[in-house]
């Protein structure tokens, strides 16, 4: 007969489309580092509560082990096993015998897949802070190297400013800065056990809820039963962090996918993270970054599958909760894998600092050309109706505002006098810029090393 752990009180057994649709192993297989753990935590509880005589307590403990290292040898479930504690109680009786029949004393599987499910969160938000740390040590690399060049910044896709590429690098490292906060948030709120609190009511044994906490590494204990088996806010907060993430990597991943076309050509490629085509010889495509671009929508439609299962639940666990693991090893499945290749396309490409300067056209610098308006005594709304006159007539003429002739300027404006045309470069527009925050050169070497802190805090 399968081994359950249920059925005393069915006079039938189930439909296999019940078993089908109930059975989650192949989903949750992979908390069993977590709910050996929390079991041996969980038989020492049961000795100290004196339902175990030590002697059993170590029986049991020394099974999970047993059990741990098949399960660590590939050991595979059954047809039969219907979640990961259904297979690991199994394997428990396969190793120790009946003894493995008092472990699931005072416990439930709602308190126990609550408990695993956070310890596995715990762990997965330390991975991906270490993916997100990699990617921003790549970004800080790029940066450092680009600090003398400078690029068109964008509003509207309309050039707008000159700025150094660093600055345009750094401007994507803060959103992740952000995010591992985020992160860390995440894993805080997971940090909190529910093992003890039974299926719903609370534990009927004198278990020892601190010493429990204390062995499995969590900081605080769920005060109240009904809320710690049906609480799932820690994977929302989670899924939104991702989701979040998700929106700046697709953004970075954009901006990259963009420059890297033929008509910005600001940036190049190497050969790790681009794929060629079936058809066209000629073609060296983006698809890392397009798959990340992409893989922010699957983290929105996690978080909102989520969401929706929570909403409307009545109190205590419901198996609607069972898919909450489904969405949740997706995300991270997905962050673990869109980090790394955002990290390493960004890492082997080069910028094209030639395309970038040609960028550069002269009426990107009227915001400065009305700043020495103003520094020569202007106000800036009369400035900026004398400059938009000039930017009108160097368009109309088909020509840079640099060969616009000295006379124009001055009859423009008074105040315009013979060293105006410094005022057109794009070195001096970004050295006007030294303004916390802002793309002077200063600014932006105070900013790497803020960068370099909050990657490396002393
Ligand atoms: N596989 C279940 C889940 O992931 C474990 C809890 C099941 N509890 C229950 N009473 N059926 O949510």
């Amino acid at each position: 007969a399968p081994h359950k752990l249920w059925g005393g009180r069915f006079a039938g057994g189930p439909s296999p489309i019940l078993e089908a649709i109930n059975r989650s192993i192949g989903v949750d297989f992979r908390l069993w580092p977590f709910d050996v753990q929390l079991s041996k935590a969980w038989a020492v509880a049961l000795w100290n509560a004196g339902v175990l005589t030590l002697e059993e307590s170590r029986e049991i403990e020394r099974g999970l082990d047993v059990v741990a290292e098949r399960l660590k040898g590939g050991t595979q479930p059954t047809a039969a096993d219907e979640d990961i504690h259904t297979m690991i109680d199994r394997l428990l009786h396969e190793a120790v015998g009946t003894v493995a029949s008092k472990l699931h004393t005072g416990r439930s599987r709602n308190d126990q897949v609550a408990t695993a499910t956070r310890l596995w969160t715990m762990d997965a938000c330390v991975r991906l802070d270490a993916a997100v740390r990699e990617l921003q040590g790549v970004i800080i690399a790029q940066a450092e190297r680009a600090q003398d060049v400078l690029m068109p910044a964008y509003t509207h896709m309309q050039r707008a400013q000159p700025v150094s590429a660093a600055h345009w690098l750094l401007s994507h490292f803060w959103p992740l800065d952000r995010d591992r906060a985020r992160i860390a948030a995440a894993a805080r709120g997971a940090n909190e056990l529910p093992l003890g609190s039974g299926a719903v009511a609370g534990s009927a044994f004198p278990v020892s809820r601190v010493l429990l906490k204390e062995s499995l590494g969590f900081q605080g204990v769920i005060r109240n039963s009904m809320d710690a088996v049906g609480d799932r806010d820690f994977i929302a907060e989670l899924l939104f962090a991702i989701s979040l993430m998700g929106a700046h990597l697709s953004r970075l991943a954009e901006d990259l996918i963009l420059y890297g076309s033929s008509e910005f050509g600001f940036v190049k490629f190497g050969d790790g993270f681009t794929t060629g085509s079936s058809m066209m010889p000629q073609k060296r495509n983006p698809d890392a970054l397009e798959l990340a671009r992409g893989s922010a929508a699957r983290f929105l439609g996690d978080l909102v599958s989520l969401l929706g299962a929570l909403k409307g639940l009545p109190s205590g666990y419901n198996k609607d909760l069972q898919d909450d693991k489904r969405a949740l090893f997706d995300a991270v499945d997905a962050a673990l894998l869109v980090l790394p290749a955002v990290a390493g396309t960004l890492a082997e490409l080069t910028l094209q600092e030639k395309r970038m300067q040609a960028a550069l056209s002269s009426t990107m610098m009227a915001t400065d050309l009305a700043d020495y308006l103003v520094r020569k005594g202007a106000t800036f709304r009369e400035s900026h109706g004398a400059v938009g006159s000039l930017v009108r007539q160097a368009e109309e003429r088909g020509i840079e505002m640099t060969e616009l002739p000295l006379d124009a300027y001055k009859a423009a404006h008074p105040l315009f006098g013979d060293d105006v045309m410094d005022a057109l470069s794009p070195v001096s527009s970004v050295q006007h810029r030294e303004a916390v925050g802002g793309t002077g050169p200063e600014a932006v070497r105070a900013q790497l090393e803020a960068a370099r802190q909050a990657l490396h805090p002393a």
